[in-house]
C-alpha cells in the first residue's frame, strides 16, 4: 500500500469512489481543462516548465510533452505521496531525465531560483490556501523576465454556494429535511471550507496577480448551468467525496441519519442519480499573466 495522505488520497480514489469509469470520466472532463491551461501558457520548446500543486501531474505531464526533448519540468506539491505518483508516470512515459521533483508550498517556493523558469502552471490549487496573494507573488518571483503564468481555479463562491436540497447539483428537495441533517452533521468543517473554497473570485484573482508585480493579465470565467450526469451507481457517488477536506457522503450518511432515514435518503438519491435530475453549476476562471 503506498504511502498517502488527505491529498493523495482523494486523488487516488477519493474522487471517483475507487470506480474506473468515474476516474475516466473525471479525466476527460480535466483533459479540457488540461489543455486550455497549458494552450494558454504557450509553452516553446526548451522551456523550464513549473507545475504548482502538481497532484498527479495533469498539467506537468502535458508540459513535458510540449516542451520537447530539450524541456524540464519541475514537478512540485506538498503531498511527497503525490510526488511519487508523479515520479512513477514520468518514468513511464521515459522523462525522469528532464524531470525535477520538489516538495514545497506554493506560499514558499524558495527551493526554486528567483528567475529561474519560463512558465508556472497550475490548477485547482489556491482555493485550498489561506495566503493566495503570497503564492502568486511565489510565481512572481520564480520567472524569468518575459515568463508567464497560465492557471485555472474552480470558482466555489458560485459553484458550491449552499443550496438546501441539492447534492452536488442533484435534486432532493423531497428530502430537504435529511440533506439538512447532513448538512448540520458537517456545519463545522463545512463552514470552514466556505470560509477558505469560496473566499475569492475572478476579479480577486486578477487584483492579487497585479499586486504581486505581473504588468498584464487576462482571465476568462466561464459559468454554466446543466442538469448533472445520469448515473446508476449510487454505490460509487456514495463513496465519494467532493473535495479533499470533506467526507464521503457515505460517512455522513452514517453519522447523521438513522437507518430509516438512511433509507429513504438513498431511495431519493437514486432516483435523482439515475434520472440526472437537478441543476449542476460549472465555474471556473483561467488566468494568464506576464511577467
Ligand atoms: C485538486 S488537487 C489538483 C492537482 C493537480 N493540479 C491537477 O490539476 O490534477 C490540489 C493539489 O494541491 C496540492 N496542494 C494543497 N495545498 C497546497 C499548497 N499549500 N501548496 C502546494 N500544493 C498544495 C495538493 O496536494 C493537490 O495535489
Amino acid at each position: 500500500m503506498p504511502d498517502t495522505d488527505v491529498w493523495a488520497t482523494w486523488l487516488r480514489t477519493g474522487r471517483d469512489g475507487g470506480s474506473a469509469r468515474m476516474r475516466a470520466e473525471n479525466l476527460e472532463r480535466l483533459a479540457s481543462v488540461r489543455d486550455q491551461i497549458l494552450d494558454r501558457a504557450e509553452i516553446q520548446a526548451g522551456d523550464t516548465v513549473l507545475d504548482v500543486g502538481a497532484g498527479q501531474g495533469l498539467l506537468g505531464l502535458g508540459a513535458l510533452e510540449r516542451s520537447g526533448p530539450g524541456g524540464t519540468v519541475i514537478f512540485s506539491d506538498i503531498s511527497e505521496p503525490l510526488l511519487d505518483d508523479c515520479r512513477t508516470a514520468v518514468a513511464q512515459a521515459s522523462a525522469t531525465d528532464r524531470s525535477t521533483f520538489v516538495r514545497a508550498s506554493a506560499t514558499d517556493l524558495s527551493a526554486i531560483a528567483s528567475e529561474s523558469v519560463d512558465v508556472v502552471v497550475e490548477r485547482a490549487v489556491l482555493l485550498f490556501i489561506e495566503d493566495r496573494a503570497r503564492a502568486i507573488a511565489e510565481y512572481h518571483r520564480v520567472l524569468r523576465p518575459g515568463g508567464r503564468v497560465s492557471l485555472g481555479e474552480p470558482l466555489n463562491s458560485w459553484m458550491g454556494a449552499d443550496r438546501p436540497g441539492y447534492l452536488w447539483g442533484y435534486d432532493l428537495t423531497a428530502v430537504t429535511d435529511l440533506e439538512r441533517k447532513l448538512h448540520d452533521a458537517d456545519r463545522a468543517r463545512a463552514a470552514s471550507d466556505r470560509d477558505l473554497l469560496c473566499g475569492f473570485d475572478d476579479r480577486d484573482l486578477v487584483a492579487m496577480a497585479r499586486a504581486a508585480g505581473f504588468q498584464r493579465v487576462d482571465a476568462h470565467t466561464e459559468l454554466a448551468l446543466a442538469p448533472p450526469p445520469a448515473r446508476d451507481d449510487l454505490d460509487v457517488f456514495l463513496d465519494t467525496a467532493p473535495n479533499p477536506l470533506a467526507p464521503t457522503t457515505r460517512t455522513l450518511v452514517a453519522a447523521a441519519l438513522s437507518q430509516d432515514e438512511a433509507a429513504r435518503f438513498t431511495a431519493v438519491l437514486g432516483d435523482a442519480l439515475r434520472e440526472g435530475r437537478g441543476e449542476r453549476r460549472h465555474a471556473m476562471t483561467f488566468l494568464r499573466a506576464w511577467r
